[in-house]
């Protein structure tokens, strides 16, 4: 395991209020993370950050193995570099099939060059079914997504972000809405992808996190609290005082 991504020291003040506090994170490749911690601790900001969606006052972002500086890039080369992020709300096309869906995300990733390849090439129906088969939805592949469940939306987009091959994935709270068995099929669709790539997950729900078995960093005003296993997290007396005792 070597590190991919390397946030170290980072600030951000929102009007005077300091949301990011001297933040430090490592995620290595391959590696699946859970980010817990109390409402307002800073866990969407910290992703907003690695996207660039936000600018930090203060400290370096570095990515890959050229220990290249995330800082001065734009949301959109961050991107090509290989970070996807999954956002709260599934943003798939209602109206497309869940093939389609799957096959124009494989088609952005290939770049225009690839595209009359691709549309006809048995390698990305090939690639589609695999992708479909890793969510689960090899059987819904020519439903439209609008019928999909709330779940399978969900798992129909993590597919469009694994068929852009991202190195890291970001995800904020997927099983919010979920039903207990879709949550559970999300667990291992996130622990699945994390086997070759990196996979930082944000989530509230215990259960949720206890099945992904992965390190767990508490976030807290804007630092980390607590980092480790889950249940080395769970014994420390702050952790419980800040966020799982309330
Ligand atoms: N764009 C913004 N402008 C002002 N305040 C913000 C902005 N984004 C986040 N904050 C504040 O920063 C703190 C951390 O927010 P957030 O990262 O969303 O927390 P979490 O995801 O852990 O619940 C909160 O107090 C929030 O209100
Ligand atoms: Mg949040």
């Amino acid at each position: 395991m070597t590190t991919l991504l390397e946030v170290s020291g980072i600030s951000v003040t929102f009007d005077g209020f300091r949301a990011i506090n001297n933040l430090s994170i490592q995620i290595a490749e391959p590696e699946l993370r859970a980010v817990i911690g109390p409402n307002g601790a800073g866990k969407t900001t910290f992703m907003d950050i690695v996207t660039g969606k936000t600018r930090p006052d203060e400290g370096r972002v570095i990515w890959g193995e050229k220990s290249v500086s995330l800082l001065g890039m734009s949301e959109s080369q961050i991107a090509r570099a290989g970070i996807g992020r999954k956002f709260q709300k599934p943003t798939v096309f209602e109206t497309q099939t869940v093939r389609e869906n799957l096959a124009m995300a494989l088609h952005n990733k290939r770049g225009p060059f690839d595209v009359l390849f691709y549309r006809r090439s048995k390698a990305a129906a090939a690639r589609v079914a695999e992708l479909a088969e890793e969510i689960g939805l090899l059987d819904a592949l020519s439903r439209r997504a609008g019928e999909l469940s709330h779940g399978q939306k969900q798992w129909l987009e993590i597919g469009m972000l694994l068929a852009q091959d991202p190195r890291l994935l970001l995800v904020d709270e997927p099983a919010a809405g979920m039903t207990p068995a879709e949550r559970e099929h999300t667990t291992d669709i996130l622990k699945r992808a994390a086997e070759t790539r990196a996979v930082v997950v944000i989530e509230h729900d215990m259960e949720f996190v206890r099945r992904l078995g992965c390190k767990v960093t508490v976030l807290h005003e804007g630092s980390v609290l607590a980092e480790g296993s889950l249940d080395h997290v769970t014994r420390n007396q702050q952790v419980i005082d800040v966020y799982l005792g309330r």
